[in-house]
């Protein structure tokens, strides 16, 4: 019988191999997460409007499949992502049918956190407490007057201003257990200009007193990586005392060829064509990917005092959010192939040398 090998275990003496999991994922990849992860995320399980759809009433039935499997692992979950402009319930910004004040809305963010603690924490050792309030492009002050230049114009700012962000962050440290670490997460991180957003957030709560432990790296990779920007990425934030977790790893198709700084998304000029091109699976594309994982854990394990996880969004390429990513409701599913085991289960070539890499 030839031998198992096991990422997570060849990666001990450097950071966790993680996955983001829905509960039907969990079910078909059962041996495959019990041999090559140790760490788990949910992939929508623990977001706001799953855990809270009306005020006051919790249901963390979605989720507490996905922690019975982390227990079988012998693991912990990184909690992922309770406030986020996205996947919250529209009560959170009203206060009958008049906008929510803020203290209300620091008030739901307090009793969310509590309760969310009380349900996971001894499963949970770090947490997404807020996700992607950076915004992505410089406001025009002609179509986006008085929008900040470094917030994203999500519903929380409107109404808030940076306040949900600190109210997240003083709420989960009073909650979390006293070891679960609390992490921003963002997407673009290594984006010159959308990192300098995110430091200056980050600072920003910093200087306000709030505890932050460390920045969650997305690293879904829609275009060809720029591999200096990821490093100097890596060191800015580390020299701001933050511990790395690179949180939703994934290299789509787009990423062999798409030369741009960012994704595009539905709407942009070109993103048509880009979708089309993405379209033709070749095997030189698999390859390009297949390097590509192996040049960012290259880096990743070269910052390895300073990352402690590595997750992929997702487990393999059957079941991947990137497959429906910017496609009208009803369009054919468009593989993208971004994780590193195939719609089979199965290790992709880069598996392999990603181990032989750390054998001494
Ligand atoms: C973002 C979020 C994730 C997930 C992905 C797409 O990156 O942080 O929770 O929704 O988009 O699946």
């Amino acid at each position: 019988m030839s031998e198992i090998l096991s990422l997570a275990k060849a990666y001990e003496k450097y950071f966790k191999i993680g996955a983001a999991v829905s509960p039907m994922q969990v079910k078909k990849h059962h041996d495959l997460l019990l041999q090559q992860f140790n760490s788990l995320t949910a992939e929508n399980e623990m977001k706001y409007e799953p855990t809270e759809p009306e005020e006051g009433k919790f249901c963390f039935d979605l989720a507490d499949p996905i922690v019975a499997m982390a227990r079988e692992m012998s693991v912990k979950i990184r909690a992922h992502a309770p406030v986020w402009h996205n996947q919250t319930p529209a009560w959170m910004y009203l206060d009958g049918d008049r906008p929510a004040a803020p203290e209300l809305i620091y008030e739901r963010i307090d009793a969310h956190s509590k309760a969310l603690c009380e349900h996971f924490n001894q499963d949970v050792y770090a947490w997404d407490v807020v996700n992607e309030a950076t915004r992505d492009d410089v406001p025009d002050p002609e179509k986006n007057p008085g929008e900040s230049p470094v917030y994203r114009n999500s519903e929380y700012y409107k109404l808030c201003g940076t306040g949900f962000i600190e109210a997240a962050f003083r709420s989960m440290s009073k909650y979390a257990a006293p070891d679960a670490q609390l992490f921003y997460n963002d997407y673009s991180e290594t984006v010159p200009d959308k990192r300098d957003r995110i430091v200056s957030l980050i600072r920003n709560l910093q200087e306000k007193g709030c505890r932050v432990d460390g920045i969650g790296m997305q690293q879904h990779h829609m275009a060809v990586p720029d591999y200096d920007e990821i490093k100097r990425s890596i060191e800015i934030y580390a020299n701001m005392g933050l511990r790395i977790h690179v949180t939703e790893l994934d290299i789509s198709m787009m990423a062999t060829f798409n030369q741009g700084n960012y994704r595009l998304k539905p709407g942009d000029p070109g993103f048509e064509e880009y979708i089309k091109e993405a379209l033709k699976t070749t095997p030189e594309k698999l390859a390009k990917i297949n390097k590509i994982y192996v040049k960012l854990f290259e880096i990743y394990r070269s910052y390895a005092d300073v990352i402690d996880c590595v997750t992929t969004w997702g487990i393999a390429d059957d079941y991947t959010w990137l497959d429906f990513f910017g496609m009208k409701p009803g369009s054919p599913i468009i593989k993208q192939h971004p994780l590193l085991f195939d719609i089979n289960g199965e290790p992709k070539p880069c598996v392999a040398q990603l181990i032989d890499a750390v054998k001494n």
